[in-house]
């Protein structure tokens, strides 16, 4: 059966005092609607239509690439009011699945376990039993323990407000009755709302089966309303990310101080140290090691490479068994062969680091292209731009670059070349030449050292 799903995200959500829309703040590094759209995604033969209102400009912008419908709510009453404008690019047969886009950890297995339920006469709700239902809308039951609707809080007698069961405002309705339901929805309550939650007494009335899925865990169904509940969702989420990994095979020496902000994949025996970052896609290889303070962003590193503390990676590849850091900077479009080098203080951009050679201390190789088993002394630069172009260094295989050496881009350094330490090189070596390339030392005697007058 096909299915509409309805994203709503058209509240105000004021209370995050924020100049951009509430499900643009992020969890784990991704917009809060876009993780929703991901997640509906993946249900399968499925239509996907975003509610828009308050900053929904901005909203619109950020999730072109879901192609979702957008249907914009101007002047919002209400969740009820929000799916009535949806109701005309509702398909005739199938049912609706109404998601929030201020709800972001909703996993897919739990919106699989509704739609398994869905029928023509069938109502899908996920309800959780809280210890504080404040602020929730309650499930009512009848004696048989059928549900016969929700009330919200603000509507609620001192009865229904000791009801622990909780509508968590996801729900899948057949369309041919929701329509009707939609239709004749009204706003007569507390907050002169059109409540979405009204259709679950009419489908009482109509009888329809209302059946109840519960979530895996409470984060799932946790709506995010300000900055507070934002970070504790965002804990959340780490926690079970952390978790995740340790159970694939990686060491993190303190699961709570882990942040990964986008996807990572590990291999076996890999080891994290504390306060390491991840952002976008990284994957590590078996055996990785990583000290603390690593930052690492869409990165792939090799097996048994080692990162120590405090090296910034980003958009580069790292082959096995290299050894990089402490405070190294891998700028993006580094590229490290297996075995190659990278010590403190030493930054690479747009650079090819061949097989075993090294870099390993207080130097800036950018657009380079560098083969195996080069030596690169402490202090080395490369001049690869000349204040308007950037230019490209190319040093072949068993090349030694003494000390404190400048080269000056575009240069070719030939294989087996010697550059003597403190050279500023201009010009091509040669294979197997020693390059000198400072001012020649003089020394005189019996110098008199300048008096105090
Ligand atoms: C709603 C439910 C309540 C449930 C709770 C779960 C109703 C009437 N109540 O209450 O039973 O326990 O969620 O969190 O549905 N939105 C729109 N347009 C609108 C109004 C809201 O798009 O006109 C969006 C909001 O951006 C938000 C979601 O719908 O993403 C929920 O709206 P909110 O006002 O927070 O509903 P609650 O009062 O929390
Ligand atoms: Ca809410």
């Amino acid at each position: 059966m096909t299915q509409d799903i309805v994203i709503l995200a058209a509240g105000k959500g004021s209370r995050m005092k924020s100049a951009f829309s509430k499900v643009l703040h992020k969890v784990g590094g991704t917009a809060m609607v876009r993780r929703v759209l991901t997640t509906a995604s993946t249900l399968p033969e499925s239509k996907l239509h975003l509610v828009v209102g308050h900053q929904g400009e901005q909203v619109e912008a950020n999730c072109q690439d879901f192609s979702a419908n957008i249907v914009w709510q101007d002047n919002p009453q209400g969740t009820g009011d929000a799916l009535r404008r949806v109701a005309p690019y509702l398909q005739a047969d199938g049912a609706t699945l109404t998601l929030y886009g201020d709800v972001p950890l909703i996993r897919s297995s739990t919106l699989a376990k509704m739609t398994a339920l869905s029928t023509p006469n069938t109502l899908v709700l996920l309800t959780i039993a809280l210890d504080n239902p404040t602020g929730y809308g309650r499930i009512v039951r009848n004696d048989q323990g059928k549900v016969i609707a929700i009330v919200e809080q603000k509507d609620a007698s001192a009865s229904q407000l000791s009801i622990k069961e909780v509508n968590t405002g996801i729900l899948l309705a057949p369309n041919k009755h929701l329509q009707t339901w939609l239709a004749s929805l009204t706003n007569h309550n507390a907050q002169g709302e059109y409540y979405l939650t009204d259709v679950i007494a009419m489908a009482a009335r109509d009888g329809v089966d209302i059946v109840t899925v519960n979530p895996e865990n409470e984060a799932e169904v946790a709506g995010v309303n300000d900055r507070v509940q934002l970070a504790a969702l965002e804990r959340e989420l780490q926690k079970q990310q952390a978790i995740y990994l340790m159970q694939n095979g990686a060491t993190l020496l303190d699961p709570s101080r882990i942040d990964v902000r986008g996807e990572l994949i590990t291999g076996q025996d890999v080891t994290i140290d504390v306060n390491c970052v991840f952002e976008g896609k990284v994957v590590l290889g078996n055996g990785v090691e990583i000290g603390p303070n690593c930052h690492l962003k869409d990165c792939q590193i090799g097996d048994n490479t080692v990162i120590k503390s405090n090296t910034l990676i980003d958009d580069s590849q790292v082959g096995e068994s290299c050894d990089i850091g402490p405070f190294a900077r891998l700028r993006p479009g580094t590229q490290l062969s297996n075995h190659a080098k990278i010590g403190n203080f030493v930054e690479t951009k747009k650079a090819r680091i061949g097989e075993g050679s090294k870099v390993n201390h207080l130097s800036y190789i950018g657009d380079t292209d560098m083969g195996a088993n080069v030596n690169v002394g402490a202090g080395t630069i490369t001049c690869n731009y000349d204040g308007v172009n950037k230019h490209l260094t190319q040093v072949a295989d068993n090349v030694f670059i003494g000390s404190n050496t400048s080269l000056v881009a575009p240069v070719q350094i030939a294989e087996g070349a010697t550059i003597a330490a403190g050279s500023t090189i201009t010009k091509q070596v040669g294979e197997k030449q020693l390059a000198f390339a400072r001012a020649r030392q003089t020394n005189k005697d019996n110098w008199p050292r300048p008096v105090k007058k």
